[in-house]
Protein backbone atom coordinates (compact mmCIF):
# COMPACT_ATOMS: atom_id res chain seq x y z
CA UNK A 1 0.00 0.00 0.00
CA UNK A 2 1.15 3.74 -0.17
CA UNK A 3 0.49 7.41 0.80
CA UNK A 4 -1.02 10.43 -1.11
CA UNK A 5 -0.36 14.53 0.17
CA UNK A 6 -3.12 16.37 -0.20
CA UNK A 7 -2.53 19.57 0.66
CA UNK A 8 -4.78 22.97 0.80
CA UNK A 9 -1.70 26.31 0.15
CA UNK A 10 -2.40 29.53 -0.44
CA UNK A 11 0.93 31.50 -0.37
CA UNK A 12 2.84 28.40 -0.64
CA UNK A 13 4.10 27.36 2.77
CA UNK A 14 2.32 24.48 3.07
CA UNK A 15 3.18 23.36 -0.54
CA UNK A 16 6.51 23.45 0.37
CA UNK A 17 6.42 21.36 3.09
CA UNK A 18 3.82 18.87 1.50
CA UNK A 19 6.43 18.60 -0.90
CA UNK A 20 8.95 17.80 1.05
CA UNK A 21 7.09 15.37 3.02
CA UNK A 22 6.09 13.52 -0.55
CA UNK A 23 9.71 13.31 -1.04
CA UNK A 24 10.61 11.91 2.60
CA UNK A 25 7.61 9.43 2.99
CA UNK A 26 7.86 8.84 -1.33
CA UNK A 27 4.13 9.44 -1.51
CA UNK A 28 2.10 11.17 -4.15
CA UNK A 29 0.96 14.43 -4.27
CA UNK A 30 -2.05 16.54 -5.26
CA UNK A 31 -3.42 19.66 -4.01
CA UNK A 32 -6.63 20.34 -2.66
CA UNK A 33 -8.73 22.45 -5.27
CA UNK A 34 -12.27 24.51 -3.89
CA UNK A 35 -14.19 25.18 -6.52
CA UNK A 36 -14.88 29.01 -5.68
CA UNK A 37 -11.22 29.63 -5.71
CA UNK A 38 -9.71 31.08 -2.62
CA UNK A 39 -8.74 35.14 -3.97
CA UNK A 40 -5.33 35.72 -4.22
CA UNK A 41 -5.61 39.44 -2.46
CA UNK A 42 -4.65 38.81 1.26
CA UNK A 43 -7.81 40.96 2.49
CA UNK A 44 -9.95 39.54 0.03
CA UNK A 45 -8.64 35.57 1.44
CA UNK A 46 -9.34 37.18 5.43
CA UNK A 47 -12.77 38.14 4.68
CA UNK A 48 -14.07 35.17 2.75
CA UNK A 49 -12.12 32.69 5.12
CA UNK A 50 -13.59 34.36 8.22
CA UNK A 51 -16.95 34.35 6.37
CA UNK A 52 -16.62 30.91 5.68
CA UNK A 53 -15.51 30.04 9.50
CA UNK A 54 -18.16 32.11 11.49
CA UNK A 55 -21.15 31.15 9.03
CA UNK A 56 -19.93 27.35 9.55
CA UNK A 57 -19.72 27.35 5.59
CA UNK A 58 -18.25 24.23 3.95
CA UNK A 59 -16.98 25.16 0.94
CA UNK A 60 -17.18 22.36 -1.97
CA UNK A 61 -14.14 20.40 -3.54
CA UNK A 62 -13.09 20.45 -6.95
CA UNK A 63 -11.01 17.43 -6.77
CA UNK A 64 -12.46 14.20 -7.82
CA UNK A 65 -10.28 11.62 -5.52
CA UNK A 66 -9.69 8.26 -6.58
CA UNK A 67 -7.53 7.25 -3.39
CA UNK A 68 -8.17 3.25 -3.61
CA UNK A 69 -4.59 2.36 -3.40
CA UNK A 70 -3.75 4.87 -0.43
CA UNK A 71 -3.79 3.31 2.85
CA UNK A 72 -1.97 6.97 4.79
CA UNK A 73 -3.15 10.24 3.64
CA UNK A 74 -0.91 12.91 4.93
CA UNK A 75 -3.33 16.44 5.39
CA UNK A 76 -2.02 19.65 4.57
CA UNK A 77 -3.53 22.64 5.69
CA UNK A 78 -2.73 26.97 6.57
CA UNK A 79 -4.17 27.13 10.45
CA UNK A 80 -6.50 30.08 9.76
CA UNK A 81 -8.15 31.82 12.91
CA UNK A 82 -6.68 28.72 14.82
CA UNK A 83 -8.28 26.14 13.23
CA UNK A 84 -8.65 24.32 10.24
CA UNK A 85 -9.87 25.81 6.41
CA UNK A 86 -13.52 25.03 6.36
CA UNK A 87 -12.77 23.11 3.12
CA UNK A 88 -10.64 20.42 5.42
CA UNK A 89 -14.24 19.87 7.10
CA UNK A 90 -15.47 19.42 3.41
CA UNK A 91 -12.64 16.74 2.71
CA UNK A 92 -14.01 14.43 6.04
CA UNK A 93 -17.05 14.93 5.33
CA UNK A 94 -17.34 14.51 1.55
CA UNK A 95 -14.33 12.22 0.54
CA UNK A 96 -13.87 7.80 1.01
CA UNK A 97 -11.27 7.66 3.74
CA UNK A 98 -12.72 3.95 5.40
CA UNK A 99 -9.91 2.40 5.83
CA UNK A 100 -7.23 4.96 5.65
CA UNK A 101 -5.34 6.65 8.27
CA UNK A 102 -5.29 10.01 7.92
CA UNK A 103 -2.34 11.98 9.35
CA UNK A 104 -3.10 15.94 9.54
CA UNK A 105 0.01 18.58 9.46
CA UNK A 106 -0.27 22.20 9.31
CA UNK A 107 1.87 25.85 8.88
CA UNK A 108 1.22 28.76 10.98
CA UNK A 109 2.61 31.78 11.57
CA UNK A 110 3.21 30.78 14.95
CA UNK A 111 0.09 28.69 15.76
CA UNK A 112 1.08 25.02 17.45
CA UNK A 113 -0.57 22.36 15.81
CA UNK A 114 -2.37 21.82 18.98
CA UNK A 115 -4.71 24.68 18.35
CA UNK A 116 -6.24 23.21 15.22
CA UNK A 117 -5.69 19.58 16.50
CA UNK A 118 -9.30 19.33 18.60
CA UNK A 119 -10.78 20.59 15.39
CA UNK A 120 -9.50 17.59 13.45
CA UNK A 121 -10.06 14.99 16.12
CA UNK A 122 -13.72 15.74 16.17
CA UNK A 123 -14.24 16.14 12.42
CA UNK A 124 -12.57 12.65 12.72
CA UNK A 125 -14.90 11.13 15.13
CA UNK A 126 -17.75 12.59 13.64
CA UNK A 127 -17.19 10.96 10.65
CA UNK A 128 -15.24 7.72 11.52
CA UNK A 129 -12.08 8.20 10.21
CA UNK A 130 -8.78 7.23 11.88
CA UNK A 131 -6.31 9.93 12.65
CA UNK A 132 -2.29 9.65 12.82
CA UNK A 133 -0.15 11.84 14.87
CA UNK A 134 -0.72 15.17 13.63
CA UNK A 135 2.60 17.97 13.68
CA UNK A 136 3.52 21.40 12.43
CA UNK A 137 5.34 21.49 9.39
CA UNK A 138 6.57 25.31 9.80
CA UNK A 139 10.45 23.74 9.34
CA UNK A 140 12.44 20.71 7.69
CA UNK A 141 13.30 19.98 11.61
CA UNK A 142 9.20 19.91 12.40
CA UNK A 143 8.54 17.66 9.55
CA UNK A 144 11.36 15.16 10.72
CA UNK A 145 10.12 14.88 13.91
CA UNK A 146 6.69 14.99 13.40
CA UNK A 147 7.06 12.37 10.92
CA UNK A 148 8.93 9.59 13.19
C1 LIG B 1 -7.04 34.15 7.05
C2 LIG B 1 -5.75 33.77 7.72
C3 LIG B 1 -5.76 33.44 9.08
C4 LIG B 1 -4.56 33.04 9.71
N1 LIG B 1 -4.60 32.69 11.05
C5 LIG B 1 -3.45 32.27 11.64
C6 LIG B 1 -3.45 31.84 13.01
O1 LIG B 1 -4.47 31.82 13.70
N2 LIG B 1 -2.26 31.46 13.57
C7 LIG B 1 -1.09 31.49 12.86
O2 LIG B 1 -0.05 31.13 13.41
N3 LIG B 1 -1.06 31.87 11.56
C8 LIG B 1 -2.21 32.26 10.94
N4 LIG B 1 -2.18 32.62 9.62
C9 LIG B 1 -0.91 32.47 8.88
C10 LIG B 1 -0.86 31.15 8.09
O3 LIG B 1 -1.24 30.04 8.88
C11 LIG B 1 0.55 30.84 7.59
O4 LIG B 1 1.07 31.93 6.88
C12 LIG B 1 0.54 29.58 6.72
O5 LIG B 1 1.86 29.06 6.65
C13 LIG B 1 0.04 29.86 5.32
O6 LIG B 1 0.10 28.67 4.54
P1 LIG B 1 0.08 28.70 2.95
O7 LIG B 1 1.27 29.55 2.49
O8 LIG B 1 0.23 27.28 2.55
O9 LIG B 1 -1.22 29.30 2.52
C14 LIG B 1 -3.34 33.01 8.97
C15 LIG B 1 -3.36 33.37 7.61
C16 LIG B 1 -4.55 33.73 6.99
C17 LIG B 1 -4.52 34.09 5.53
Amino acid sequence: MSSIIIYLSESGNTKKAAELIASKTNSDIERLEPVEPYPDDYDELVKMSGNQRDNNIHPEIANKFNLNKYDTIYLGYPTWYHQEPMIIDSFFETVDLKNKTVVPFTTTYNSEFSESQPFIEKLAEDNKVQLGNGFRANSEAEIESGLK
